[in-house]
């Protein structure tokens, strides 16, 4: 379909694989898999939850959100409240962020957080500098009040810069351009993005955001035991290597399976990692995120 190679797409990304829905398959199909399966890992049932944060840039369909089909599909309760958010590939450090506020308060006990993204749905498969970034996929964590044990989320930042909105955006679909023949003509209806900008941001703001969280955790880089970084690009994570000075194998990458997954990219390679057996009890893990918006985060964790 387009003029590229499998060497050009590993040498400058680092994706060798990734998967991509089937036809018949939406996102909260994916979302309700990864969600009974956190469940499951977490020993707890879809009735105990109170909060369902579903983080998507390419939910179902606009009304209602995706976490409602969630809530249907695992059986929680009729009463449990659930949204959507939109921070692109920030999407469930955002989540995370919520979640943990909303326990720390007590206004919830248990918060499901998914990350979910079906962009296979959304990329021109005719802009090669697009089309070859994204995976589909969905992975999802429960958050509940940590036991004293030491182990739970120590921090959360986000952040967003809305003057570079158009270096990573789809501007077709919503009120401003609604849906008509000319706008699938145009093609805004699909991601558009200036992939240099959009690296420069992302080495920088990662970057800045992992060590935000080092700071407020009085962290040395050396004691970090695990980044669980969203997988952009392997170029991206090497450059965040280097100016964070966290040492790269201690870097979790799964970007050569699963590509670009944006907002499912950071629970994706965390379930990887837990079932890896490459998780100890209360190892320092940093999480960090950034994508359209441009939306950016991190979070502290102790396993
Ligand atoms: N195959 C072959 N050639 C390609 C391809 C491709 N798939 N894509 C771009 N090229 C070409 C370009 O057309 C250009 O050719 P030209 O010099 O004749 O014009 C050449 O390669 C160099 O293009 P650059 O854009 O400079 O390539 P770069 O090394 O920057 O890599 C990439 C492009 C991979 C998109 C990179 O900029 C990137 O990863 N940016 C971050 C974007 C990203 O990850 N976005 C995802 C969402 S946001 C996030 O998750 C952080």
């Amino acid at each position: 379909m387009i003029d590229t190679s499998d060497a050009w797409i590993a040498a400058r990304t680092g994706i060798r694989q990734r998967h991509v829905a089937a036809p018949e398959e939406a996102s909260s199909d994916m979302a309700t898999q990864a969600a009974l399966r956190a469940l499951e890992s977490a020993g707890i049932t879809a009735e105990q939850l109170d909060l369902i944060i579903v983080g998507t840039i390419s939910p179902d369909m606009p009304m209602p959100s995706t976490a409602m089909f969630v809530q249907r599909n695992i059986g929680a309760r009729r009463d449990c409240p659930g949204f959507d958010l939109s921070a692109a590939c920030a999407g469930f450090i955002y989540g995370l962020s919520i979640a943990d506020n909303f326990v720390r308060s007590g206004q919830a006990r248990y918060v499901l957080v998914i990350g979910v993204e079906l962009l296979s749905r959304l990329v021109d498969w005719g802009d090669r500098s697009t089309c070859v970034l994204f995976g589909d996929g969905a992975g999802a964590v429960v958050i509940g009040p940590s036991e004293g044990d030491g182990r739970g989320i120590y921090s959360t930042h986000i952040y967003a810069d809305g003057s570079k909105i158009e270096s990573l955006y789809i501007p077709g679909g919503g009120s401003r351009t609604p849906p008509s023949e000319e706008m699938l003509r145009n093609k805004q209806h699909l991601v558009h993005m200036t992939g240099k900008d959009v690296f420069r941001y992302a080495v920088k703001g990662l970057s800045s955001s992992v060590r935000t969280a080092l700071e407020a955790n009085s962290l040395a880089p050396a004691e970090v035991d695990w980044v669980i970084p969203h997988q952009a690009n392997i170029r991206i994570l090497e450059a965040v290597q280097t100016r964070t000075g966290i040492p790269m194998e201690r870097f979790f990458i799964n970007i050569d399976k699963t590509a670009n997954t944006s907002s499912a990219s950071v629970p994706i390679a965390l379930d990887q990692a837990a079932r890896a057996g490459k998780l100890q009890p209360r190892q320092s893990l940093v999480f960090c995120a950034l994508g359209g918006g441009i939306a950016w985060g991190s979070a502290l964790v102790r396993w």
